[in-house]
């Protein structure tokens, strides 16, 4: 059975994707929290996390479950891990799928967002973040007519650890530029872009697809950041179909 590895984004953890972990009953779902998400055990230091523990962490992940290869589903910051994977464990990695995620380091400006941010999370911990970011993580049609997705994601980023947050945003503001690798990526890759998505806009996300070869490209309507939370279904036939030509 192929094994399909899910990445959550930032500030989540794996319940961000509950709803393909349901509908992919044919394929074998590993689905963890990262380093300092959820339940996961937060005594690192801030320097302990990056791109690389991360992706070193699924490396062990897959190795206590006697997985040679995955395919990689990563959101985001999971993206980033995604791309981690590819460039130092490329023989793990059977297929990608790159969610609302892109190939660029962080501006100056990005990396003086990311310490503001840590430090009004240490003031004011995970709701801090929650009420910075839910405004631009969603669509416009999730914002006004799903409450129940707006909760779920606040409720979501207040339960993640400080220091998991703060671990994180050193991560996401010390990742390398993912670009030069995008040409050499040789394995199957889908790309799913969200309509509404301001912090990985379709064009960006079109533009990464194209610089990998043979990558598939699928924008979701009615999706902002969170597309495998706000159009589940869309989401998940996408995957499906992309999962299915591998067999
Ligand atoms: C994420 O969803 O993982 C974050 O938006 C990543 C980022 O801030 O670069």
């Amino acid at each position: 059975m192929t094994t399909v590895l899910f990445v959550h984004g930032f500030p989540f953890d794996h319940l961000m994707w509950r709803h393909q972990i349901a509908a992919l009953t044919r394929w074998h779902c590993l689905a963890p929290d990262l380093r300092g998400a959820g339940a996961a055990v937060t005594s690192f230091a801030v320097a302990d996390y990056s791109m690389a523990a991360y992706a070193d962490d699924l490396i062990a992940l897959l190795d206590r479950s006697q997985v040679r290869q995955a395919v990689v589903c990563g959101l985001s910051m999971g993206g980033y891990i995604a791309f981690e994977l590819l460039r130092r464990f490329p023989q793990r990695v059977l297929a990608t799928i790159l969610c609302n995620t892109k190939a660029e380091a962080d501006t100056a400006d990005g990396k003086r967002g990311r310490d503001a941010l840590a430090a009004r999370v240490q003031r004011g911990g995970a709701t801090a973040a929650a009420a910075e970011l839910v405004p631009k993580l969603l669509a416009p049609p999730t914002r006004e007519r799903r409450p129940d997705v707006v909760r779920e994601v606040q409720t979501m980023i207040d339960r993640q650890p400080v220091a998991g947050i703060v671990g994180a945003l050193h991560a996401l503001r010390e990742r390398p530029d993912s670009t030069p690798l995008l040409a050499q990526i040789n394995v199957p890759v889908l790309v799913l872009a969200g309509a509404d998505d301001q912090i990985a806009p379709v064009g960006g996300m079109e533009a990464m697809a194209k610089a990998i070869p043979g990558a598939e490209f699928a924008v979701i309507r009615e999706a902002g950041h969170l597309s495998p939370l706000e159009q589940p279904r869309e989401v998940n036939a996408a995957v499906v179909t992309f999962l299915e030509k591998l067999r």
